[in-house]
């Protein structure tokens, strides 16, 4: 089965890089799809996310990696792809995550598999490594090197 791995991925953290890895373990090819959440005011373009997230996949067998421009269930569509994959870290994603899979199932007849975060990194978040980031905090043990680069040099640190 091939699988789309979502996300905003503002910026990818080692959490989305664990379900992408293990998700790569139990389907025969992922894409990563960059997306945009409208309700979400991130900080990097499409093409910055883009990279980073190659980056980060580089060393996975069947894995790629593209922009999604427009639906989710249109871009799956377009990819062939069979189910969504998504990262469950705890309570408090389930009805966030529960709304968009019957959604999705909805608008593009497509099932999703909720996989559970990894212990090391699940309860980490995108928007929490850009906050501790902008105050100066060192994220480096949480993100890529180069999104880590990335972030000191939008922030100076
Ligand atoms: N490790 C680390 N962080 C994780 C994680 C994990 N395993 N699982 C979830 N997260 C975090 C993310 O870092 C992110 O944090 P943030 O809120 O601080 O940014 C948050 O949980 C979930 O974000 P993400 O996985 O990037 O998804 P999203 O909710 O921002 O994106 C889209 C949802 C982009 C997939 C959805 O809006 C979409 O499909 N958009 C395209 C348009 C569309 O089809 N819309 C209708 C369907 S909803």
């Amino acid at each position: 089965m091939k699988a789309v791995f979502s996300g905003s991925f503002d910026p990818i953290t080692r959490g989305h890089v664990d379900i992408v890895e293990r998700a790569s373990h139990l389907f025969h090819e992922i894409v990563v799809g960059v997306a945009v959440n409208s309700a979400k005011n991130g900080i990097f373009t499409m093409d910055e996310r883009v990279a980073f997230v190659r980056d980060a996949v580089k060393d996975l067998d069947r894995v790629s990696v593209a922009p999604v421009d427009g639906l989710l269930v249109e871009f799956c569509e377009a990819h062939g792809a069979d189910v969504i994959v998504r990262g469950l870290r705890f309570g408090g994603d389930f009805d966030y995550e529960l709304q968009m899979a019957h959604l999705n199932k909805a608008m593009g007849d497509i099932e999703t598999v909720l996989l559970p975060a990894g212990r090391e990194f699940g309860t980490i978040s995108s928007s929490m490594i850009r906050s501790a980031a902008a105050n100066g905090g060192d994220v480096g043990a949480f993100v890529t090197p180069m999104v880590d680069a990335a972030l000191r040099a939008r922030f100076g640190a």
